[in-house]
């Protein structure tokens, strides 16, 4: 089999920012909806995978990992709220007020709080840098099981989505392929029990950043 960085048309060297953008590239032409195929998807799904595994082992030594924010970016920051607590504590997932009320509650880091998201880095992507396992399966905009409800700010997705126009309009993006535009955003993760998303949802896949 070929090597992933061959899959991916990257050198061996790539840091994760040349990865994730030859991966956005490739499975953007690959996707099933493009015209693309199942296997091909999967293929550049796998080797970016493995790539972004290789990366963040211990023996992996790259040359430079320093981070280089474009002139002029500020950065993104995201509040997010794990909408089990939603649920526990009997609110609408739409109220407005949802963050204000959970300010108040004693909640766990992995239930409530903010990080920082990169400039060409999906929300997904943030969230897994930070310790999280955010819900996801095919990394590609083919499933809803990495969907979030953006209460705040603007996320843009890289490629069409199972999402409906309804859902969309609503705020509902993926986080594996949606990037921050606004510097702030407020997001309800693993919403997968909202109407309509079940029926979208594949076999999970979760990251543990511990392993
Ligand atoms: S994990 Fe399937 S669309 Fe994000």
């Amino acid at each position: 089999m070929a090597s992933p960085y061959a899959i991916l048309d990257v050198p061996p060297t790539a840091d994760a920012e040349v990865l994730r953008a030859a991966y956005r590239s490739k499975i953007k032409a690959a996707h099933p909806d493009q015209g693309g195929s199942l296997e091909e998807f999967v293929l550049i799904k796998e080797a970016y995978e493995e790539a972004m595994h290789t990366l963040a082992s211990p023996d992996h030594e790259p040359a430079d990992v320093t981070y280089h924010p474009p002139r002029g970016h500020v950065g993104y920051t995201v509040s997010y709220l794990d909408h089990a607590v939603v649920r526990r504590e009997g609110w609408a997932v739409d109220d407005p007020e949802n963050f204000a009320r959970a300010e108040a509650l004693d909640l766990p880091v992995s239930e409530f709080g903010a990080f920082a998201v990169e400039h060409r880095e999906s929300v997904l992507e943030a969230a897994e840098r930070h310790g999280f396992s955010w819900p996801y399966s095919c990394r590609g905009g083919a499933c809803a099981n990495c969907a979030i409800l953006v209460v705040e700010g603007a996320v843009e997705m890289s490629v069409n989505t199972v999402l409906t126009t309804r859902m969309r309009e609503r705020g509902i993006r993926l986080s594996c392929i949606g990037e921050p535009v606004t510097e702030h955003l407020a997001v309800i993760f693993d919403i997968g029990s909202l109407p309509g998303l079940a029926d979208l949802r594949l076999p999970a896949q979760q990251v543990n950043p511990a392993e």
